[in-house]
């Protein structure tokens, strides 16, 4: 077990390199069982996520192998159609393989994944959603046993947008008998590249980054290469590092444009942001105003961001109102970020920071991946020495975040700890 150990107070300054995003990564990995060969995905990041759905490929019967930031699927023989509650207990989107598995083998046995850190995540959509394609499904012992024949075309529409199950039937449906339309459909940039890695397979894809996905099934796919987009979370939650610690830090190999809710949130709050390219610069303000948020579906601010701007807050002057109108109770980050100090209250699924720029070192504990970030965030302005306990879900989404915010100037260590 591994903890962080944070002294606070340095400003970062420097330049730090963005890595390929978890999210879209996720998707692409599992739409490689819709069609048999070799594929290369490259600007693969070095994340347990990505090591658990390699597992759960290998356990498949695939061929997955990492070169550097190259990883290879092989995916001609797939004798296994299941997903087993060890791999998705670990990582929910594990259930991505449900979709590729009905469209070309008609059969899947996945595990439901259960709650999570910050309370219930349904997959009814998925399962409405394969069902609406013809799917008979049938929930034993806790797991999705899904069938089909030959999957047909269909209307699907959502009651709100959900990046997983737009995935996961944009999988299914490239595959179908016929044409499929999924109405209120996720626009997020992973979803879209995974609309992309699925069409250059050969898929036929209307309405990519729209609301409104039409597919028409084809009767076979061929294997392909792509590079996963630059992560937008990670860029947001450095550009958040460089805020919070009054300096300046440039990101490279980011997609600006995938990023406008934060930078603009950010320029709110008194930063200066410069583009060129695929670099962003962030120059801190010498005081943070304090900005309101209400996270929202892409392009809006992003949930996965939620914690680290809370952790931004607590540094700015004045009271501030947080509100994640995606998920009901995703703060267990505030209470740590209390414990070092910091003036959070919350109601349901709004937070209220009074911002007064003052933190104290703690001991803190880690309980999920953004939260693990604020904390981290929050122990670079806080006054001595922070420990942040179970970064292993840290390890899940982001790639050496210690070696990278070194690189800027902190002080913060990987240790390994008999601690849990
Ligand atoms: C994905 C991201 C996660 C991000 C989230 C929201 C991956 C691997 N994970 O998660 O980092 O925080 O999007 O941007 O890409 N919902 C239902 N029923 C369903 C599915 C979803 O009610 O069957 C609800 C959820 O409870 C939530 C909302 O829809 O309130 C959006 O969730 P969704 O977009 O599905 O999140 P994930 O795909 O799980």
């Amino acid at each position: 077990m591994d903890k962080f150990v944070i002294h606070g107070g340095p400003k970062l300054n420097g330049q730090a390199t963005i890595s390929g995003a978890k999210n879209a990564l996720l998707a692409l990995m599992p739409a490689t069982i819709l069609a048999p060969g070799k594929f290369t995905l490259d600007n693969t990041p070095d994340l347990r996520d990505v090591k658990t759905m390699s597992q759960l490929l290998e356990i498949m019967g695939l061929g997955v192998s990492l070169t550097g930031k190259r990883l290879r699927i092989d995916s001609s023989t797939i004798n296994k159609f299941e997903a087993p509650y060890e791999q998705v207990k670990k990582m929910r989107a594990s259930i991505y393989v449900l979709g590729p598995l009905l469209a070309r083998y008609g059969e899947a046995r996945v595990s439901l994944p259960g709650g999570c850190a910050w309370g219930p995540r349904p997959v009814n959509f998925h399962i409405e959603g394969m069902k609406k394609l013809g799917a008979e499904i049938n929930i034993e012992h806790g797991y999705i046993i899904a069938k089909a024949n030959k999957l047909k075309g269909a209307r699907i529409s959502f009651d709100t947008p959900s990046v997983g199950a737009t995935g996961n039937l944009l999988m299914a449906a490239v595959l179908a008998k016929g044409e499929t339309f999924i109405e209120n459909a996720a626009m997020e940039p992973e979803i879209n590249q995974l609309a992309q890695f699925l069409k250059k397979m050969g898929a036929k894809i209307n309405g990519i980054g729209t609301k409104r996905l039409s597919i028409e099934g084809v009767d076979e796919l061929k294997p392909v290469n792509a590079a996963t987009i630059p992560d937008r979370i990670e860029a947001g939650t450095f550009l958040v590092a460089g805020a919070i610690t009054g300096g300046t830090v440039t990101l490279k190999n980011c997609i600006p444009d995938h990023m406008n809710a934060v930078l603009s949130k950010l320029e709110q709050a008194g930063c200066t942001i410069n583009i060129e390219h695929s670099s962003i610069t962030l120059k801190a303000p010498s005081t943070l105003e304090p900005v309101d948020v209400t996270t929202d579906v892409y392009p809006g601010f992003p949930t996965d961001m939620q914690a680290q701007w809370i952790a931004l807050m607590c540094k700015a002057k004045g009271t501030s109102v947080i509100t994640d109108s995606i998920f009901v109770d995703r703060f267990k980050h505030v209470p740590e970020l209390n414990r070092l100090g910091a003036h959070v209250e919350t109601e349901d699924n709004i937070a209220v920071v009074r911002g007064n720029g003052k933190l104290k070192g703690a001991k803190v504990m880690s309980t999920d991946l953004r939260a693990s970030a604020s904390l981290i965030l929050a122990g670079l302005i806080a006054d001595g020495t922070t420990e942040v306990l179970r970064v292993y879900h840290i390890d899940r989404g982001y790639e050496s975040i210690e070696k990278k915010l070194q690189q800027l100037g902190a002080q913060i260590e990987r240790v390994q700890t008999e601690e849990f």
